[in-house]
Formats: structure tokens, sequence, C-alpha cells
């Protein structure tokens, strides 16, 4: 996993088992960097989004990902 930031939005990109996923880098439940987040231990599912355990209850939102040539490309919505 991997923290970034663009245009002021945190970006959390996750290589899983190859398989690059793109999501919003901040946890739904407050206002915290989710690569490096400790406050309350939620877990997201990084393939759907979901949060699998509270205090966090939204999704993450999903941003597309494109892998061309050895470069990730992250559409953000
Ligand atoms: S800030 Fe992530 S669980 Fe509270």
């Amino acid at each position: 996993m991997k923290g970034i930031e663009h245009d002021g939005k945190r970006i959390l990109v996750v290589n899983l088992d190859g398989t690059i996923y793109a999501w919003d880098g901040t946890c739904t439940h407050e206002e915290y960097d989710l690569s490096m987040c400790a406050l309350h231990l939620s877990q997201f599912n990084l393939i759907t989004g979901e949060a699998v355990n509270p205090p966090a209850e939204r999704p993450l939102g999903k941003h597309q990902v494109k892998v061309a040539n050895g470069d990730i490309f992250v559409e953000v919505a």
C-alpha cells in the first residue's frame, strides 16, 4: 500500500496479489490518513472497499486504475 496526495485529496494505492486498486485515502469514520491510521482500528476490504469492522461504517470511494508499461494511472473522481 502507498498513500499519495493529489490536489489535496488522499488516495490509497494497493497492490493486492498483483492487482492494483485505488481507494479514497481518508478513513470514512474520521478524517484521518488511511496509509498511517491507527486511530480506532477499523479495517476495510481492499477489493470491495466495504468497512468490515466498526467504528467505520461507510465504504471507501473507489478510483479507476490503469496500468501501462509498468506505470500506474489513477483517475481521481
Ligand atoms: S479514524 Fe479510522 S476508524 Fe476512526
